[in-house]
């Protein structure tokens, strides 16, 4: 993970080479708030193998005035304060020219389309990302318009500010770039990547407190054991999520 100071506009070679499965640019005025979830575990791994370069800059460091503001009150009144958008063009605009690839460029808010797994999955075979964190009441209007940013909510609950959805998207879309998980497998098998909730999982001990591993699980019969895990998926996902199981009906 890098935090690019504006200074070094256009003189950062790395970016330019593409040599990553992705680029993504966060654009946040919180840059430190990123620091750990991309310092550890999956993500650090995928930095530090080359998968994916993340690029974090502080849009304040695109403002004019001496006061480095960046949001204001809304025109027609309302309660709040709006961000600006000639810092986060500014911020955009840097960021774009520091690599050849074209960003898919989104908007983290609660307005916007629902992250889910399909959405995910289709992330994950850009490029470039480039996500913008907004804060306050929310973004003026012609950020979207004039960047042609796709708005992505990750629930209907309001957050303060867009950097935790960022970071949401950035770890669901990382951990499916190739190389990203240890095993291929994984990412595969696991909820939602067939429209169904995961089965559930055991591990040592057989026995636990008088809780066991169904025997099933032990019988080494794989053709049953897959059978069952089915069987599970199907009725967690009836039981705790109907609205999958009326999706899955409805393809
Ligand atoms: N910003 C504030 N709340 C949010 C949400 N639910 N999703 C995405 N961005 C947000």
């Amino acid at each position: 993970m890098i935090f690019l100071p504006p200074a070094c506009a256009g003189g950062f070679t790395f970016a330019t080479q593409m040599p990553f499965q992705m680029r993504i640019d966060v654009l946040t005025l919180f840059p430190e708030m990123f620091s750990s979830p991309l310092s550890h575990s999956i993500l650090k791994r995928a930095q530090q193998h080359g998968i994916v370069d993340i690029v974090v800059s502080n849009i304040r460091d695109f403002t004019h005035g001496s006061y480095r503001k960046v949001d204001d009150k809304p025109y027609g009144g309302g309660p709040g304060m709006v961000m600006m958008p000639q810092p986060v063009f500014d911020a955009v605009e840097n960021v774009t020219t520091l690599s050849e690839e074209k960003p898919r460029i989104i908007l983290l808010s609660p307005q916007g389309k629902k992250l889910n797994q399909p959405l995910v999955n289709e992330f994950s075979r850009e490029k470039r990302l480039m996500l913008i964190a907004g804060r306050y009441e929310g973004f003026d209007e012609r950020i979207r318009i004039g960047l042609d940013a796709e708005q992505v909510s990750i629930g209907d609950y309001v957050l303060s500010g867009g950097e935790l959805p960022a970071m949401v998207l950035i770890d669901a879309v990382v951990r499916l770039l190739e190389g990203s998980l240890g095993d291929e497998q994984s990412a595969a098998e696991e909820s939602f990547s067939d429209g169904l909730l995961e089965y559930p999982h055991y591990t040592r001990p057989e026995d636990f407190r008088g809780m066991k591993v169904p025997d099933i699980l032990l019988s080494g019969d794989h053709g049953k054991i897959a059978k069952w895990r089915r069987e599970q998926a199907l009725e967690r996902t009836k039981t705790n999520r109907p609205d999958l199981m009326r999706e899955k009906d409805n393809k």
